[in-house]
């Protein structure tokens, strides 16, 4: 039973959450099912909490078109990206409501819960309690006038909303009254105790689960962290209007629902519960049977929520298994700093797609060579261009290329027939000549390698090992030099070439897990079956042990095809370009920010190095490969310029040519998609990213400075 943590639909996926969780996940459950195990992959949208509502406040919208439109695009985005759920579904959804009030209700007869009274803000012009997050003060710690309810990004400190000095709410501006309301408590300092034994030695009641050694350090220091620190009764209800409601039996539970942090993890459940019934199984064989392992894929900011709080529900509802593993990654950060929504600095996957077609595994793979297993790790455009020329331009296309066109060369693409008398060069030195079988053991114990870095969750040594099976083939090739011995050894080439052709069978399939698009392309060159999954990896790993090939002699490959291109310059400064040019100054504002916070203060010498003048768009065209990006030619009265605008989603080129426009006009030029743009465009811009020219109320002679 797997997980990976569902996503708040209130904005894009970007390459963090690949990385982070979605990217580990999918290579774990498609490793998983190449060995033949009965696995279960869920996820969906999280579509409750603040998160939500904070949103669709910010955009004008109802929280239903939020979570609509964002569950669209992760349907999507994973789809396109190969995420291979078996069910992406989403917590709006009746049978999610049901299953947590269900869930709820049974804590509530198990007697769990306590219920306890205590103040909190209320807006009385909004007529509704606050969350920690619709409330602002001023931070007791540092003084900074902006910090929400439950923590102060300027200090970072953890509050809670009654340390703020000058509460206001958010929703209408007023001062918040403190008023009584009762909520039900999960008491995790009940639990403490177990949770601790669990965690630290993976015993519960004295009966083995799991070896905390298997459990990454990073994960298993935090949760000591937060022991250590004392477990406290955490609220389990909201007042709120948005999310699940607590159950009606309940007395009391009118205008409540159920907080975010229990109603989302029973989301696995809904989910699997849903994919059960869309494919006739028994969801319970998953969740409440001893003999299945509960895997949680997510990221470092979530590891409480998932070890110590969702443990503990499973445990108190009392049929639930427990997690075997929770392999949660750190962050990935982004050309040196943190991956921000609200300050715009991430790669999101859906632009990516559209920008890099054809591009997904190239992007797969540079995120697992970096992913942060153990600590953070760093993406930058120019490391992905690197490692893509690199390790999959050179190495594996190279090699899988070489080795089908010379199949196609000396032998029509049949697989060569070979003498087992006749062995090849391992090395560069003619003593290192070998036989067949012992390099077929070779690949064999690679492949174990891998499979044992995959059960450990490292994701990253096992992508190394698959680039070590290919630097082996490719150094077969050069050890042994068909291409000159092809007419006066053919025995010996027979035997490299049958070698070899086995070597890529091996990728083809050992691929599949991290690069699936790629594994599709390699299949059908050699002619392979790639609509079997189960049980592959399981069936090639018994053939190699056996030494035998795992491709027959007599077997017809096919023609060549380009597996991967070079990432071009030109590719990647477009990338950098786009990334700096809509990074939003840094704020300590985050994306739950009703309004764009004010950037700070310039002085007038600062204000006045800037030359704006009015202009005149003359021409206007599409660029090549760049969606967003529109080639302008703007008179500004005393020469024509050329300026590269991001406006081409908003406005059509035709509609926009005899526009007045203004123009900063002493930007430092910059290169976009090979063109030099020599100026910006300024442009106002709306709540939902609406986009206008600005210009006087009345007809204006090109060429004014404005000031
Ligand atoms: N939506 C949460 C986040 O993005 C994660 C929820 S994971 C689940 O941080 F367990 F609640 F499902
Ligand atoms: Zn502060």
């Amino acid at each position: 039973m797997v997980t990976a943590a569902l996503p708040y639909a209130n904005g894009p996926i970007h390459i963090g959450h690949l990385s982070g969780v979605y990217l580990s996940a999918d290579i774990f459950v498609r490793f998983l099912r190449m060995l033949g195990k009965d696995v279960v992959f869920v996820c969906g949208s999280d579509e409750h909490g603040a998160a939500i509502t904070i949103k669709a406040k910010k955009e004008g919208l109802e929280p239903q078109q939020i979570i609509d439109k964002y569950h669209a695009q992760f349907e999507d985005t994973f789809k396109k990206i190969g995420i291979s759920f078996d069910i992406f579904h989403r917590t709006s959804s009746a049978l999610h409501h049901e299953t947590a009030q269900d869930f709820f209700l049974k804590l509530y007869k198990n007697g769990e819960f306590v219920e306890r009274e205590t103040e909190q803000y209320f807006d009385e012009e909004a007529q509704q309690f606050l969350a920690d997050r619709y409330i602002t003060g001023t931070c007791p710690k540092c003084g900074f006038e902006n910090a929400y309810g439950d923590q102060c990004e300027k200090c970072g400190s953890t509050l809670n909303p009654t340390d703020l000095i000058n509460p206001r709410s958010t929703l209408s501006g007023a001062t918040p009254v403190l008023k009584a309301t009762s909520h039900w408590y999960l008491p995790l300092d009940k639990y403490q105790s177990w949770l601790d034994e669990w965690i630290t030695t993976g015993k519960l009641n004295g009966v083995e689960l799991h070896d905390p050694a298997d459990w990454k350090a990073h994960v298993i220091g935090q949760c000591k962290s937060w022991l250590d620190g004392g477990l406290e009764p955490r609220a389990m209800t909201r007042d709120l209007d948005w999310g699940v409601d607590v159950p009606m039996e309940i007395p009391g539970a009118a205008g409540k629902k159920l907080y975010v942090w229990l109603d989302a993890p029973i989301g696995y459940i809904s989910a699997t519960k849903q994919w059960a019934k869309d494919n006739n199984k028994d969801w319970e064989k998953y969740w409440k049977n001893e003999e299945s392992a509960l895997i949680h894929f997510l990221g470092k900011d979530n590891i409480v929520f998932h070890c110590l709080i969702f443990p503990g529900i499973l445990h108190a509802h009392g049929e639930y298994i427990l997690p075997l593993n929770v392999p949660a990654n750190q962050f990935m950060n982004l050309e040196g700093n943190k991956i921000s929504t609200s300050r715009n600095w991430a790669v999101w996957v859906h632009e990516y797609l559209k920008e890099m077609p054809g591009r997904e595994d190239e992007l797969r793979y540079y995120l697992t060579k970096n992913m942060p297993e153990q600590k953070d790790s760093e993406f930058t455009w120019k490391g992905f261009q690197e490692v893509v020329n690199t390790e999959l331009v050179n190495n594996l296309a190279n090699f899988f290329n070489r080795v089908v066109v010379l199949t196609n060369k000396y032998y029509k693409g049949v697989v060569p027939d070979f003498d087992l008398e006749e062995g090849f060069y391992s090395g560069s030195d003619a003593d290192e000549y070998t036989y067949m079988d012992s390099e077929i053991v070779a690949l064999y114990d690679m492949v174990s390698d891998l499979h044992n870095h995959i059960m450990n969750f490292d994701f990253r040594a096992g992508l190394k090992t698959i680039m070590e099976i290919s630097s082996l083939g490719n150094q077969l090739l050069q050890f042994n030099e068909p291409w000159k011995y092809d007419k006066v050894e053919p025995e010996r080439v027979a035997a490299v070439m049958n070698f070899a052709i086995q070597i890529t069978a091996v990728l083809a399939i050992a691929v599949r897990p991290f690069l699936p698009f790629t594994s599709k392309k390699m299949h059908e060159v050699l002619g392979m079956d790639f609509t079997k999954e189960n049980g592959v990896l399981l069936d090639m790993m018994n053939s190699l042990a056996e030494g035998e090939p795992i491709i027959p002699q007599g077997h017809q490959i096919n023609e060549p095809i380009h597996l991967f291109s070079r990432i071009t310059d030109d590719l990647i400064e477009f990338q950098m370009a786009k990334l700096e040019n809509s990074k939003v100054l840094e704020t300590v504002e985050t994306e739950e920010t009703a309004h764009k916070p004010l950037k700070p203060e310039i002085s007038y010498e600062e204000f006045q190095k800037m030359d704006i003048r009015t202009g005149t768009i003359i021409s206007a065209e599409k660029m090549e490969k760049a969606d967003k990006l529109l080639m302008l030619s703007v008179d500004l009265g005393f020469e024509v310029r050329t300026i590269v605008s991001g406006i081409a989603m908003h406005f059509k080129p035709e509609e926009i040519i005899g526009k007045q426009v203004t123009v900063l006009a002493n930007l430092a030029p910059r290169k976009l998609r090979g063109v030099e743009s020599k100026g910006m465009i300024l442009m106002a811009e709306d709540a939902t990213g609406k986009l206008m020219f600005i210009n006087p109320d009345e007809d204006f002679p090109t060429g004014m400075t404005i000031q």
